[in-house]
């Protein structure tokens, strides 16, 4: 299979260029600048064939969408449109990524794929509109919501507790927000699972399995470095002012995998030991 990604030097970008290949199939890797899914044209000048149009580029900085929530529409939004378009028009199969910022994160019991979207800031609303630009503009689409993400190759939140680590003797996390810690590995093996499994168009939830908060997570990271986890101190959001709401409850349901027969990423505690040493190598 040909597959094109979009967004390929970013954080899942990297991961999942690598799984394509080792998964055998033909990949062409596109970023800014050579191609900017924002223009049509430049959409259609470099994307001439594909089998499947994985689109991983994103305005990803949530706090500053809050000020240029027109730059983020741009990219979030009328991207997705114009790649769906794309992709209808050669043929290709869409996957998009979107993300827990969609829902308005103060339920409690898992959301399901076609739970009401309710999203709370700039960046969850121009992730909700991508979501209906890609749905309304080809009827051959994988939509994936991931969240809690962290990869070798970007900023992530383990990598900041470990370096924190390092220059402070506590740390004080947050036990108000839960989700589903998810490895950018894991996530590029499910969507090229879900393709090679011919999924159903549909929306799909790409997290790990189970649930923790900031603090848990925290303790379990540096239990994994050799640290004590009780240096891991106990705080609420509210502790941190930042520009952008943040989910309180972010946890993804998988029973559309379920319902297809495709195994969901494993627990979150589980994952994370596998990724651990290749993420601090
Ligand atoms: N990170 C998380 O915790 C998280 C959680 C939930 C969902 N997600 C979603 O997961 C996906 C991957 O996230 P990520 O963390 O891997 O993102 P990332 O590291 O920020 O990568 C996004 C890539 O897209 C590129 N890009 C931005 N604007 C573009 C444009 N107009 N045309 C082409 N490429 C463009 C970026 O280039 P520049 O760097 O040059 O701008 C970057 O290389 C996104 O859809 C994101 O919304 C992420």
């Amino acid at each position: 299979m040909r597959w094109v990604i979009t967004g390929a030097s970013g954080m899942l970008g990297h991961d999942l260029m690598e799984r394509v290949q080792r998964g055998g199939h033909e990949v062409i890797g596109l970023d800014l600048p050579e191609i900017d899914i924002t223009d049509a044209a430049s959409v259609a000048a470099a994307i001439e064939s594909a089998d499947v149009i994985a689109n991983v580029a994103a305005y990803t900085a949530v706090d500053a969408a809050e000020e240029n929530e027109n730059v983020a529409f741009m990219v979030n939004a009328v991207g997705p449109q114009i790649l769906a378009r794309h992709a209808k028009k050669i043929g290709a199969r869409l996957i998009h990524i979107s993300t827990d910022y969609v829902f308005g994160g103060e339920d409690s019991e898992p959301y399901a794929e076609d739970g009401v979207i309710a999203p709370k800031g700039a960046y969850g609303r121009t992730k909700a509109a991508g979501e209906w630009a890609v749905r309304a503009n080809t009827d051959d689409y994988l939509i994936v919501r991931t969240a809690w993400l962290y990869g070798k190759n970007g900023k992530s939140f383990p990598a900041t507790m470990k370096a924190l680590s390092e220059t402070h003797e506590r740390l004080s996390v947050v036990t108000d927000e839960v989700g589903q810690p998810t490895w950018t590995v894991d996530l590029a093996d499910l969507l090229v699972r879900l393709v090679e499994a011919n999924a159903p168009s549909g929306t799909y939830h790409g997290t790990s399995s189970g649930q923790t908060n900031w603090w848990g997570f925290t303790r379990l990271i540096m239990e994994t470095i050799g640290k004590d986890p009780a240096i891991v101190d106990e705080t609420t959001a509210a502790a941190f002012q930042r520009p952008a709401p943040r989910p309180h409850y972010s946890v993804l349901s998988h029973k559309a995998l379920e319902d297809i027969g495709v195994e969901p990423i494993g627990a979150w505690d589980d994952r994370w030991r596998a990724a651990k040493p290749v993420m601090f190598d």
